[in-house]
């Protein structure tokens, strides 16, 4: 038999519902703060991944899915969303109608990491991007609608951390200082570490490995670091959660592993899922459209992991199946012909109805009726037919009452409202 693709994963019935519900309340909310929905390719050129991203990033580094396709052109499967969004924002040119822009994308990325609880290498995200608004009251704004949708969600035991990264002009001079720190640690650090700490040595700060988590415990710090007006950005995103009663903490180790981040930059975590602790992550992006071909507009956004979304709250939520208004258990040839057209008329009025195609027993029908939480049965035999009459049965009270067949699927309806 053939299997998926390690790292992959199918979604299937009795969790696809929980998918469906963060979906719908992700939408809704993300609406009625102004964003608007964009569809995006999965493929796109790799040059927009690596000049974006970064090329010393561990994903661009290692974890991309990049291959030629039949005319030589290197092509990858996204390993994230921002990248496109900037793309197509600039193809368009959807600055010249309007610089601001906030949209919403949802589906799935791709990364080869290696697999395990919380980390595949298809997975999803529920991406928001802003573009145009150099205000800190945005960077403010969408922190308060990621943890509103969380509430929303009612998923708990979660802390947002934030962080600043500066901006070029202040940032140079911190990772000097950085590196100029980590250059007499190269024993105690993890081999990517001491790869990284000249190359990218803002990574050295987050990595996960204990020796090195404890060599960098008093490593200088970028707050420390920051121009005036990154510092005033920062101290403002902080005064306005404040207001907005957002709880977080300032965490200064926060870098986030893609390169194009400045300023605010933040992750909700959660540590309901051991080593994948965060949730969400994301930032501003202030050079970013400028690097991709575009006009000097900044940008903030973030990516919820949807996979993760779905193992928190699969802890402790089950998923909401519809179940059928109505089961038609019709006994015999004659009978399950006309139900046929019984049940297909009332799923086209909107109501969730099943019937069984086997021919079996009563009995059986209704254990069937049973296993798929059918609020009521409509029986109809032989006799039922002869009559003009069929019985229906509230599954819950156990209560049966007859209806005509004449208009049988109006006298349905009528009497299960
Ligand atoms: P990221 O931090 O790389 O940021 O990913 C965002 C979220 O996607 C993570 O916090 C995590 O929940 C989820 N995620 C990442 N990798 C995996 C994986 N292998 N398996 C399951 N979930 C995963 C970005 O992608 C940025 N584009 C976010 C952003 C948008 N920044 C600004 N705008």
């Amino acid at each position: 038999m053939i299997q998926l693709i390690r790292g992959f994963k199918d979604i299937l019935p009795g969790e696809v519902e929980l998918w469906q519900e963060v979906e719908k309340t992700a939408r809704s909310l993300f609406e009625d703060f102004g964003f608007r929905e964009v569809r995006l390719p999965i493929m796109e050129r790799t040059a927009l991944f690596t000049r974006s991203i970064g090329e010393n990033t561990d994903i661009v580094e290692k974890e991309m899915y990049t291959f030629p396709d039949r005319k030589g052109e290197m092509i990858t499967l996204r390993p994230e969303a921002t990248a496109s969004v900037v793309r197509s924002y600039i193809q368009h040119k959807l600055y010249a109608v309007d610089p601001v822009q906030k949209s919403y994308t949802i589906g799935p990325m791709f990364r080869r990491e290696r697999p395990q609880k919380g980390r595949y290498r298809q997975f999803y995200q529920i991406n928001a991007e802003v573009f145009g608004i150099e205000s800190p009251l945005i960077d403010a704004q969408i922190i308060f609608m990621l943890v509103t949708l969380f509430t929303r969600l009612s998923v708990t035991g979660l802390t947002a951390n934030i962080n600043s990264l500066g901006c070029p002009k202040c940032r140079p001079a911190y990772k000097e200082k950085l590196i100029e720190f980590l250059d007499g640690l190269s024993e105690s650090l993890c081999s990517a570490c001491n790869k990284r700490s000249s190359k990218n040595p803002l990574r050295v700060l987050d990595c996960k490995v204990p020796t090195c988590a404890e060599s960098v415990k008093d490593a200088p710090s970028i707050l420390d670091y920051l121009c005036p007006d990154c510092k005033d950005h920062f101290e403002t995103v902080q005064d306005l959660l404040n207001k907005m009663g957002v709880e977080y903490i300032i965490n200064k180790r926060l870098v986030r592993g893609l390169d194009y981040y400045t300023r605010t930059s933040f992750e909700i975590q959660t540590t309901a899922l051991g080593a994948q602790n965060a949730v969400a992550g994301g930032g501003r992006y202030d050079g970013l459209i400028n690097i991709l071909g575009g006009p000097e507009i900044p940008g903030i956004g973030f990516a919820i992991g949807f996979d993760r979304l779905i193992d928190i709250l699969s802890q402790n939520m089950e998923p909401r199946i519809r179940q059928p208004e109505v089961f038609i258990a019709a006994l015999g040839d004659d009978c399950q012909k006309v139900a046929f057209e019984w049940t297909n008329a009332l799923c086209a009025e909107g109501i969730k109805t099943e019937m069984d195609f086997s021919g079996k027993s009563l009995k059986a029908l209704m254990k069937r009726a049973n296993r798929l939480g059918a609020r009521h049965v409509l029986i109809f035999g032989e006799s039922e037919m002869k009559e003009g009459v069929a019985a229906l049965r509230n599954m819950a009270t156990k209560k049966q009452i007859l209806v005509s067949l004449n208009d049988i699927v109006r006298n349905i309806i009528k009497n299960i409202i």
